[in-house]
Order: C-alpha cells, then sequence, then structure tokens
C-alpha cells in the first residue's frame, strides 16, 4: 500500500484544525478537547450496538478503540489520547484492553492517559479557553476550569480540515478501493450462476472480510431489474430469475464499498446477468458511461462541481434524444430539467471516512430540481475525493409526475419509453482524488461494457 508514514497523521491534523480556528478569529492558544464513540447496549439486552468511531474524534487521534477522548494543547503542540483504564472484571469477559504502552507505539500522540485522568488534566492545563463540539461532551467531563468553552467552531474547523485529504488518508481510501473493487468483480463473476440478489451480498462480505475489511461503508445495494430504480434499494433479497420471460436476462446494479480503518468507498456498477447486454440495456448503460467520462474528463483543482453536474445532464440529454425518449432542443430540455425525470440525484459527493463525506454544503431547498439533490456544491480543491456517479433511472414515481404534466410531458415520447422500463436503472460510481494536473481514479472495477460482459461470461466456466 502507497502510504509513507507508519502511523495515522492524527498531531498534523490537530495542528491544521488549531490553524483554521486562528484564521476563524479564535486565537492561537487552548485546548481542543473531543470525546471518541463510547459503547452503547441494544434496549433490553446486553449485546453492544454495532460500533462505529466517532469521525471528528478520529480524524485527531486514529483511534478505533471504544470509550476514548482526545485533547490537544495549541501552545504546547501536544496531543493527549485518554483511554479506559483496565478493568478486571470486564478483562474476564473481553480480553485486555488497549494499554498506554502500545497506545504509545501505535498513534501519533504525545501522551497516552487514563480517562478516568480527564477531570485532572482539564483542571491543571493553565488554559483559559476550551473548543469543544455542542452536544458531544459527557456529564461527567467538567469544563469548569475555564473561562470559556467555544462550542460552536470546532465542529466546523474540524470538517473544512476533513475535505483536503492527506496522502495517508488517500492511501487509505486507495485501499477501500482495491478490496471493494476485487468484490465488485467477484460479483460479476457469480452472476451466471446466482439465483437470488442474497448470493450476491454473501460474495461481496465475504471477499471484502477476507481480504482485511470488516465492515462496508453503508448499507449494500445488489438491485437486479427494476429494482435498481429504487435508489437507495436495501432488500437485497429478489430472485435473479425475470418473472416476465422466465429467465435471466436483466440488468445487476450493485453499489457497495467497504471501510478499511474507517476510510470509505463506494462503487457502482451495472452487469447483465446473462453476460451480454440487452439492445436497451446496452443504450442506457454507453449514456451513463458517457456521463461520467466526459464529467471525469472536467475535473481538476478548484472546478466548480455545480458544472459537473450540469454538464452530466446535458450529456444525458443528448444521449435520450438520439435514442427517441425524449424529444426537443437540448437547452430547452435542459432549462425545463426535464432529464431529472431521469437522472435525479446528483452527480456525486465527497468521500473519506464518511460515505457522504462532510464539506458538501448541499442546498435541499433549491428551487432548481435538478440540483435539489447534489449533495456536493462548490469548488473542489486539490486531494479532495469525490464520486462521480451519473446514472440513468426507469422509476415511475418519479417520471410519471412528469407524464401526467402537458408542460413536461411534451418531451418525453411514451412509445419509446415503454421499451425502457425493464432496464431498471445503470449507475457508475467511481472514486477519485483531485490532483494538480486532473484526477487519480481509485476505482480499478472494469466499466468498459464488452470488458464487463466478458468477466461475467468467464464466471459462467
Ligand atoms: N452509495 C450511496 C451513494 O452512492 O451515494
Ligand atoms: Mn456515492
Ligand atoms: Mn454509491
Amino acid at each position: 500500500m502507497d502510504i509513507n508514514v507508519d502511523k495515522y497523521p492524527a498531531k498534523s491534523h490537530a495542528k491544521r484544525v488549531a490553524e483554521k480556528l486562528s484564521a476563524a478569529g479564535h486565537g492561537s492558544s487552548g485546548i481542543i478537547f473531543v470525546e471518541g464513540q463510547k459503547e452503547h447496549i441494544i434496549d433490553d439486552s446486553d449485546e453492544p450496538f454495532h460500533f462505529r468511531q466517532r469521525r471528528n474524534f478520529l480524524y485527531l487521534s486514529g483511534c478505533l478503540e471504544a470509550d476514548c477522548s482526545v485533547a490537544y494543547n495549541i501552545e504546547k503542540d501536544e496531543l493527549t489520547l485518554f483511554i479506559p483504564p483496565i478493568d478486571p472484571a470486564s478483562v474476564m469477559w473481553s480480553g485486555l484492553p488497549l494499554e498506554p504502552a502500545e497506545a504509545m507505539k501505535q498513534f501519533d500522540v504525545d501522551v497516552v492517559l487514563p480517562t478516568t485522568e480527564i477531570n485532572n488534566y482539564l483542571a491543571k492545563c493553565g488554559v483559559e479557553k476550551v473548543f469543544t463540539i455542542a452536544d458531544r461532551v459527557c456529564s461527567e467531563v467538567s469544563l469548569s476550569s475555564f473561562k470559556q468553552n467555544e462550542s460552536s467552531a470546532l465542529k466546523t474547523a474540524i470538517e473544512s480540515c476533513r475535505v483536503v485529504k492527506d496522502e495517508y488518508e488517500i492511501g487509505l481510501l486507495r485501499r477501500a478501493n482495491e478490496v471493494s473493487s476485487k468484490a465488485h468483480v467477484e460479483v460479476m463473476k457469480s452472476a451466471t450462476k446466482a439465483t437470488n440478489e442474497r448470493e450476491f451480498y454473501a460474495k461481496l462480505n465475504y471477499v471484502c472480510m477476507a481480504n482485511g475489511c470488516s465492515d462496508q461503508s453503508y448499507h449494500p445495494i445488489l438491485a437486479c431489474g427494476p429494482n435498481a430504480a429504487t435508489l437507495h434499494y436495501v432488500k437485497n433479497n429478489a430472485d435473479l430469475t425475470n418473472p416476465a420471460t422466465g429467465v435471466k436476462d436483466q440488468l445487476l446494479l450493485i453499489d457497495a464499498g467497504c471501510q478499511y480503518k474507517a476510510y470509505c468507498a463506494d462503487i457502482t456498477r451495472a452487469f447483465p446477468l446473462s453476460g451480454k447486454f440487452s439492445p436497451e440495456a446496452r443504450q442506457i448503460y454507453d449514456i451513463a458511461l458517457e456521463m461520467q467520462k466526459v464529467t471525469l474528463g472536467m475535473i481538476k483543482p478548484d472546478v466548480l462541481f455545480d458544472d459537473l453536474h450540469a454538464m452530466a445532464h446535458r450529456v444525458a440529454i443528448k444521449g435520450l434524444v438520439k435514442i427517441g425518449i425524449l424529444t426537443g432542443s437540448e437547452d430547452e430540455i435542459f432549462d425545463k430539467g426535464i432529464s431529472a425525470a431521469f437522472f435525479p440525484h446528483g452527480l456525486g459527493h465527497h468521500l473519506g471516512m464518511d460515505t457522504h463525506d462532510v464539506g458538501g454544503n448541499p442546498n435541499p431547498a433549491d428551487p432548481n430540481r435538478m440540483f435539489k439533490y447534489l449533495r456536493l456544491r462548490g469548488t473542489i480543491p486539490e486531494r479532495s475525493v469525490v464520486t462521480i456517479e451519473p446514472g440513468v433511472y426507469f422509476c415511475r414515481y418519479i417520471i410519471e409526475p412528469f407524464l401526467t404534466n402537458p408542460e413536461t410531458s411534451k418531451y418525453i415520447n411514451t412509445d419509446v419509453l415503454d421499451k425502457y422500463w425493464t432496464v431498471g436503472g445503470v449507475r457508475i460510481e467511481d472514486n477519485v482524488v483531485v490532483r494538480a494536473n486532473g484526477f487519480e481514479n481509485l476505482t480499478t472495477v472494469p466499466k468498459e461494457p464488452e470488458e464487463v460482459e466478458r468477466i461475467v461470461q468467464e464466471g459462467a466456466n
């Protein structure tokens, strides 16, 4: 793996956050105090919820353990990690927790203390100001020794730093992509023999786990035929035989990616279960691929993501006019937002420790329906990581309102449209790093249609 330092760069993250706070007028001293996620027990049970570290804590510590906290003394440039002390009763059940010497070795911190020392540390640090995240400090922690608790600036400062990744973080995202890409290819290869979406789900989990990635980034989508028109389809349990024809002649849309050390991949492909695209499916696939290629080609530092999204719509319109589903002038169809009937979501989003990572500034109240669901508004700086995920779908709930309104229905040829409902949907999603000279694509799953067909066919042998 292409990671040049041996520890997650927590200290450099803490420094960057302190600089952000200073640039926002909050001075150059104080303690940044952030709590990690505590373990929680499920109601009426003795089982814990599946653990997921708080991302803003992870950014400042690199620590994936439960019940920890971190403090950064800005003036002293000293990062302290607090870890739970040894509790003999819990050692009996769960084994030894992380020990201080091991924590010093693993993490890029200056000091490791037990969490029982948090209040003592805060009381004696001799600093007037503490930076916290509102509603993220538990009642056992006392901040009474500080003159000021600034609880509104820290979250924004951390989240704005998280947009631009360092090479270490990009290395983690690359690894998450390598493993997820391998899983996608294995799912494709299993297509001709599978009978139910569940088998793809099992294969995906198997390959990711066997390659060191136990957690998926989000609930995977394994959607056969018209199920793919539900953007976040999660049932993953349908039979693959097309009830209308009695054979496996539909597309499978897979939107799945695993986490590597909490850094997320988010990849989508669509492939024919038979190993051969139907003519209609191939036309739609080609449009989605062209939308992706054109918008990938526009990526460079500080380009406006809104412009890429608008261009994806223009490419979709050209393609849908060419095959006859849309009719009219490209500009008029674009201005009236008609392509949102077929491409209703946004072109992409920031990616990092969260799948829909921070810093996107979406505007769900945007009156322009084309931009309402675009999660990333504004420019994308060098070393930000984004998804490029155009799609074309045939979802009755989305398209029918366009067909019942004469203002919009005149642009849609329903005779042609009727041939495409069974395609369901095609989305093609890659994860890319914005680089000085363009972009680096972290996703290695093949997407040229002939190659996709070849991989599926290879699995039949
Ligand atoms: N997998 C969710 C998304 O692509 O945004
Ligand atoms: Mn995505
Ligand atoms: Mn996705």
